[in-house]
This record gives C-alpha cells, sequence and structure tokens, in this order.
C-alpha cells in the first residue's frame, strides 16, 4: 500500500487530500495531559520512549489522520549541543543564552543524548496503522538559533539580528554548527524509520530580507543536500512560516519536496515547481472555533487545490483550547 503522504510529496495529486495537524499531539488532548501530569521536566518526556510512542499515536488512533509527526520538540537540538533547556511552566522555553563564539566553542553535539528519539521511532513504526506515515522533524537553524542566542521564545529577535548583521563570523559558525547537528539528527531519523521530514522555521518571518539566502536559503539547501546524499529518497517539507514573498525562491534553493504554507499566504496563488506538493494553510483559530465556518472554508481550500499535490494542514499549529471533536469534524468535512 502506498501511503497517500507519500505519493503527494512526489508530486501526485490525491482526490482526496491527506491530511495531518502541526501540533495534532499535545495540550488539546485529554489524553494528552494524562500523561503529561505524571512528568515533571518536558524534555525528559520527550526522551522518554513509551511516553512518546504513546502520544505520537494518539491523534492517529483518534482521527485517523494521514500522518504522525514524531513526538519531540524542535529544541532537542540545543539541548543535545549541550545547551542548558528547560521549560518554566506557563512561561515557554527557556536557555542559557549563548551570545558569543566563547558560548559557542562550549557546544559540541552529542547524539546519543537523542538516542531515545530513535528508539521513538522504531516504537511508532511498529504500531502506526498502514495507511498513516511517520513524519520525522527539526527545527530549521535561524528558528533553532532564535532560542538559543534569545535564551527564551521572543517575537522579534532583535539579539540575533543584530549578530547577525554585525558579527557575521560568529552567524556563520553558528548557522554551520546547526546545518551539521541538524544534518546527523534527520539522518538518523530515517535511519531509525522516519518517512518524511518536516524543517520548521517558525519565525522566517524575522529574517530581514538581506540576511534571507544566508540565514534560512543556504542552510536549508545545504541540510536538504546533507540528508538526501544519505537517503536520496526521502521526502522534504519546508515551513519558513510568515515569508510567503520568497515561497517560489525558498522552494527553487533548497530543494525541498513540500512547503508548508502558513494563513497568511494565499495558497492558490503560491508558484513552486510543478512536483512540489504545498502543504496548508486553514486558520488554526477556524478549528479553536469550529462549526459551519470551519467546514465551509476546509471544503474551499480542498476545492481550490485540486488537481495539485496538496497536504491538508493548519497554517500553524493547533491552539491550544481547540476542542478535540473540531478535529473529527474537519477530518469528516475533507473525506465526506
Ligand atoms: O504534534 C506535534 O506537532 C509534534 C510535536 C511537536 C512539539 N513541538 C511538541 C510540544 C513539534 C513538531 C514541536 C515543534 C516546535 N517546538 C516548534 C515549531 C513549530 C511551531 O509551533 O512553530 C517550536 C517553535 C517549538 C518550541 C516550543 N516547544 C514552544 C514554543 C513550546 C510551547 C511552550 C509552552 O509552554 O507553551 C514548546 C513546548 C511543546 N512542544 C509542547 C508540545 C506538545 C507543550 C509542552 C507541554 O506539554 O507542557
Amino acid at each position: 500500500m502506498v501511503k497517500k503522504l507519500l505519493s503527494v510529496l512526489k508530486g501526485e495529486p490525491a482526490p482526496i487530500p491527506p491530511i495531518w495537524l502541526m501540533r495534532q499531539a499535545g495540550r488539546y488532548l485529554p489524553e494528552y495531559r494524562a500523561l503529561r501530569a505524571n512528568a515533571k521536566d518536558f524534555v525528559q518526556f520527550c526522551l522518554t520512549p513509551e511516553l512518546a510512542v504513546e502520544v505520537t499515536l494518539q491523534p492517529v488512533r483518534r482521527f485517523n489522520l494521514d500522518a504522525a509527526i514524531l513526538f519531540a520538540d524542535i529544541l532537542l537540538v540545543p539541548h543535545a549541543l549541550g545547551q542548558k533547556v528547560w521549560f518554566a511552566e506557563g512561561e515557554g522555553p527557556r536557555l542559557e543564552p549563548v551570545r558569543d563564539t566563547a558560548g559557542l566553542a562550549k557546544l559540541a553535539w552529542r547524539p546519543d543524548m537523542l538516542a531515545p528519539v530513535m528508539q521513538t521511532i522504531k516504537g511508532v513504526r511498529a504500531a502506526l496503522p498502514e495507511q498513516a506515515a511517520l513524519i520525522g522533524f527539526a527545527g530549521s537553524p535561524w528558528t533553532v538559533a532564535s532560542y538559543m542566542i534569545e535564551g527564551a521564545g521572543g517575537t522579534d529577535h532583535e539579539i540575533l539580528r543584530k549578530l547577525a548583521w554585525t558579527d557575521g563570523k560568529f552567524f556563520a559558525a553558528l548557522m554551520d554548527l546547526l546545518v551539521e547537528a541538524t544534518s546527523a539528527y534527520l539522518i538518523a531519523q530515517v535511519d531509525a524509520g522516519a518517512e518524511a521530514l518536516q524543517l520548521f522555521e517558525s519565525w522566517a518571518g524575522t529574517v530581514p530580507a538581506g540576511l534571507f539566502s544566508r540565514a534560512v536559503l543556504e542552510p536549508t539547501a545545504r541540510i536538504v543536500k546533507a540528508v538526501k546524499a544519505k537517503h536520496p529518497g526521502i521526502p522534504i517539507i519546508g515551513f519558513p512560516r510568515g515569508a510567503g514573498g520568497w515561497l517560489t525562491r525558498y522552494a527553487e534553493a533548497t530543494g525541498v519536496d513540500g512547503i508548508g504554507v502558513d494563513q497568511m499566504t494565499d495558497i492558490t496563488a503560491v508558484q513552486v515547481p510543478a512536483k512540489v506538493a504545498l502543504q496548508g494553510n486553514l486558520d488554526p483559530i477556524l478549528l479553536l472555533q469550529g462549526g459551519d465556518a470551519l467546514r465551509v472554508e476546509a471544503k474551499m481550500l480542498v476545492s481550490a487545490m485540486a488537481g495539485q499535490p496538496f497536504i491538508f494542514n493548519l497554517g500553524h499549529g493547533v491552539m491550544q483550547p481547540t476542542p478535540p471533536e473540531h478535529v473529527a469534524d474537519l477530518v469528516a468535512a475533507i473525506r465526506g
């Protein structure tokens, strides 16, 4: 059986698009909260295969989705580089910031720290329903760097932008380190059984145009090239959120097989090579809200993308207060 997500990522349109949702596993699901309640530390939660396998499978079982996404976090890469990462209750991620060459020199990639992620991948593959594909992922360098440098999740990234403009040598060394670690991490995920990969460039929207090549296009292209050198057939989706005006160049320069599109962008007007799949881009607020507006917009999106390689998703992650029944409604509207 050819999994629908994988055939669409080869450039073949599907009459009913495959569907999965960013942050489909998480706090909006009561069965997630029940497991999460027993684990104090979020990093350790991600690195406990029995828990991570179960949480990865929860939304796939409940909603019969076309893909599972590995339960992990983009901040496991800084963690395995030796940076201190923690999640303060109600405050989001915190890191001991790295802002100079001396700080950078202390970091070193320790793949053994992420061995549990590979166990999770194996466990999920063994238990996944046959129609569902397993998506592995990592953050893209700029996005991961934003947390490493700022020390927290911000929205403007002023410290990183200033460093990128004024200390080109430091910035290039930071990008090199992340390209190498991320490539190795993704290759290991495919070795373990991931069937597709997504690169989350969630903060592409804070990159100034004059840095876009050095901060996004080149590092992403290098990762895609390294992963495909080892695993030529592995499909890769890039998600440069907030960079709608760059999507054509992003597709051409990086060599990804699919592009994740945010809800600010008119997905029907995105120009990419014919074989490149588009993924997106329903506003997560409609999923939170539910009802007719959700069903009508979802169906309009599906018909607008008919005949193209298209993967149904949100324009960003499921919002925490979303009622799970709305997800079931959405899936029924698309398949019904
Ligand atoms: O279901 C899935 O999508 C798979 C798992 C997944 C998580 N994080 C689990 C998670 C994925 C793919 C991510 C990626 C991720 N992590 C991104 C890129 C996607 C995006 O949302 O733009 C980013 C920026 C992060 C960093 C991060 N991790 C943030 C900002 C937060 C929220 C902090 C908070 O307390 O609100 C996290 C924590 C996190 N990652 C949670 C989950 C389910 C919630 C933590 C909890 O259960 O307490």
